[in-house]
């Protein structure tokens, strides 16, 4: 079976799917990596080739004779008119945005896996793309807003005077929100956070943080993440967190809803009564944003409060993010493959859950619907 691992294309988009000491993992394949494709993330040409990988500079050569794909972003519809029928590709291929590409893979008779539909189980955590990505950009969120704000993280005792930590507040408690809290705590500053589901509280408390207690029914839906909550709901969550972001000098937003757009908890009033040089970053920014006047990869000053909006934030960190992402693909790939090949289990939960297309068609409910939320929402 022959591996093939191509340069990401994406603006801004440094990581790469495979790294030289995870290859090792995989010596038993072929493996072959694109001309410069770990160029960005740190990992040279021949640092591949020392992994026993070969290096060719030919993307097309290398897509139309891999059995397997392996990338970080989606494969472009021009790559998919290149593989090989029965070839497989595992990426983020975000079902949301990418139905022409998902249909086309379909079409050309390739297997393809989403690690966003990975289902989140105690078994697949090692292939958890979502989870080691989501702790990367949690823990650098925290430092950019660190280096925008005109202040200091720790409290300073000076003979000049003493200087008052800094106040985080982190909204969404979960992979990211958490490495944002412990980042911050790390840095020096008071924090608190909430998520709305309780069950937190106690990891949230054990990195030191506070959790806010607000008068608010707990919204855990299925799997233990939580459901989209109704409109009546968000009002009453802002209304409450209103005094709580007025006091922040940094608000880190990171809530999110799988498949949904994100909840707003921040709204431009909201940002209006933050004082001047305070810092929103937004993680959700690239699913509609947490904060009001989000601008989707854009760093935006209102009212005096910055506003980053970045996007990809993981792709900033490219080294560990690489390495952590091509430790979760390698471990995917091995629960895939049996005997060298890949002997698909379509009973197996792992399996099914992230298999988006196989033998011609589109073979999962969950990007079905999210391409389709996707069309309604264009046609609307
Ligand atoms: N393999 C596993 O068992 C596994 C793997 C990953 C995650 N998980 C669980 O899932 C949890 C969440 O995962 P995630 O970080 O990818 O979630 P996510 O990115 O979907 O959401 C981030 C956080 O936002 C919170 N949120 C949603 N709406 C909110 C609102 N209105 N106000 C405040 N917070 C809101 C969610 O509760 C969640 O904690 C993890 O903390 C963990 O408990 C389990």
């Amino acid at each position: 079976m022959k591996i093939g691992v191509i340069s990401e294309t994406l603006q801004g988009e440094r990581r790469v799917a495979l790294v030289p000491n995870v290859a090792a993992k995989l010596a038993t394949f072929q493996v072959a990596v694109q001309a410069d494709a770990g160029r960005q993330a740190g990992f040279t040409n021949d640092a591949y080739r020392q992994a026993g990988m070969a290096v060719e500079a030919d993307r097309a050569a290398l897509l139309s004779t891999a059995d397997v794909v392996l990338s970080v972003q989606a494969p472009r519809l021009e790559d998919v008119a290149l593989l090989q029928s029965g070839a497989a590709t595992i990426s983020f291929l975000q079902p949301a945005t990418q139905g022409v590409v998902i249909e086309a893979l379909a079409a050309r008779g390739v297997t393809a896996f989403s690690l966003e539909l990975l289902p989140r189980i105690s078994r697949s955590q090692s292939m958890d793309a979502l989870s080691s990505q989501a702790s990367l950009g949690g823990y650098k969120a925290v430092l950019m807003a660190a280096n925008r704000l005109g202040k200091f993280f720790p409290m300073l005792m000076t003979a000049a005077g003493t200087i008052p930590p800094a106040r985080v507040l982190v909204l969404g408690a979960g992979v990211a929100g958490l490495q944002a809290i412990a980042t911050a705590r790390r840095l020096g500053a008071v924090v608190e956070a909430y998520d709305v589901r309780p069950t937190v509280k106690e990891e949230v408390k054990s990195l030191g943080a506070t959790f806010l207690e607000l008068e608010l029914e707990s919204q855990v839906g299925q799997g233990g993440y939580a459901r989209e909550q109704s409109e009546e709901f968000l009002t009453k969550q802002r209304k409450l967190l209103a005094e709580r972001v007025a006091k922040a000098d940094v608000v880190i937003t990171t809530a999110a809803i799988p498949g949904r757009r994100a909840p707003l908890l921040v709204t431009a009033p909201m940002v209006k009564n933050m004082r001047p040089g305070s810092v929103i970053v937004d993680m959700a920014a690239e699913t509609g944003g947490n904060c009001e006047v989000t601008q989707p990869g854009q760093v935006v000053q209102v009212d005096g409060a910055w506003i980053d909006g970045t996007t990809n934030i993981p792709s900033t960190v490219p080294f560990h993010a690489s390495q952590l992402y091509a430790s979760n693909v390698t471990n995917l790939l091995q629960h895939l493959v049996s005997n060298g090949q890949m002997k698909l289990d379509f009973t197996d939960e792992i399996t099914k859950g992230c298999c988006v297309t196989h033998n011609g068609q589109v073979v999962n409910e969950r990007a079905r619907q999210m391409m389709g939320a996707t069309t309604s929402s264009q046609a609307a």
